[in-house]
């Protein structure tokens, strides 16, 4: 059982001249098999979030705590915190020139669990999963994210997060740009390790569209840097059909 609590979070980042704070104290707690659905207007700091826990070298804190088991998140590196258990799969994923899908992924396992994977059960893994993920084999000998549709990064984060295994995943609008069947084969893929590992999941998203595969227990509506609203499945639904202007005009 993983909990990842977060409270109170402030969080700025360098703009031109001088520091804008994106975060205006961020509470939320994720379990071990929960997911949360994050939504909220353009601009709310949902990404900055994502990377503030992840921690992008961008994005300072200036308040508040993350804790994953009651560890200081915030004091970790990088490395240390995927090493703990923290899976982040961008809205924006960066290509990495000269290294190979199948390199990377197997350079990442050996940082996460401090030694490389066993090569017999390794190469079965990740075909296995790229099976699972609908992902033709030659997919592994192609350079990161180089030349890869929209929908192909996408396979690709999930792919990592199947082989990582984390303890808890922030997906970023991991449903953007995926055609319909896309769209099942990596929310089949989330749906997967949450059954297999227990998984706790943010899911940070801009339509009810996926939470229809991938259903969520929570859902937040972030507005201006913090949570706005917190409530079941239904809330999703009353925001796609009513947009944020409740929280917007009521200077939330
Ligand atoms: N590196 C940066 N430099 C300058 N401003 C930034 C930077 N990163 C984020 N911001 C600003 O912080 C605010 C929040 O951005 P963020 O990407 O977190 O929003 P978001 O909720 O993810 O939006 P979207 O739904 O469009 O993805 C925006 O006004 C953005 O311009
Ligand atoms: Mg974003």
């Amino acid at each position: 059982m993983t909990t990842l609590e977060i409270r109170d979070l402030r969080v700025t980042v360098e703009a031109d001249d001088a520091p804008k704070e994106i975060l205006r104290g961020v509470d939320l707690t994720i379990r071990s098999g929960e997911t949360h659905a994050i939504m909220g207007p353009n601009g709310s700091g949902k990404s900055t979030l994502a990377y503030a826990v992840a921690g992008h070298p961008k994005y300072t804190v200036t308040g508040g705590q993350v804790l994953l088991d009651g560890e200081d998140v915030l004091a970790m590196g990088v490395d240390e915190r995927a090493q703990a258990g923290l899976f982040l799969a961008m809205q924006y994923p960066v290509e990495v020139p000269g290294v190979t899908v199948s390199n990377f992924l197997r350079t990442a396992k050996t940082a996460v669990d401090g030694e490389a994977p066993k090569l017999r059960t390794w190469v079965k893994d990740v075909k296995g999963a790229m099976e699972n993920l609908r992902m033709d084999a030659s997919f592994a000998e192609r350079n990161v994210n180089e030349g890869f549709s929209g929908g192909e990064k996408k396979r690709h984060e999930i792919l990592q997060m199947e082989l990582l295994q984390p303890k808890i995943a922030i997906l970023d609008e991991t449903d953007s740009g995926l055609d319909v069947d896309a769209l099942k084969v990596v929310s089949e893929g989330v749906n997967r390790v949450k059954e297999t590992t227990g998984l706790g999941v943010m899911l940070i998203t801009h339509y009810t569209r996926i939470l229809r595969y991938i259903q969520p227990d929570f859902v937040h509506v972030f507005v201006d840097g913090r949570v706005a609203e917190s409530g079941g499945p239904d809330l999703a639904d009353r925001l796609e059909n009513e947009g944020y202007d409740r929280y917007l005009t009521a200077g939330v």
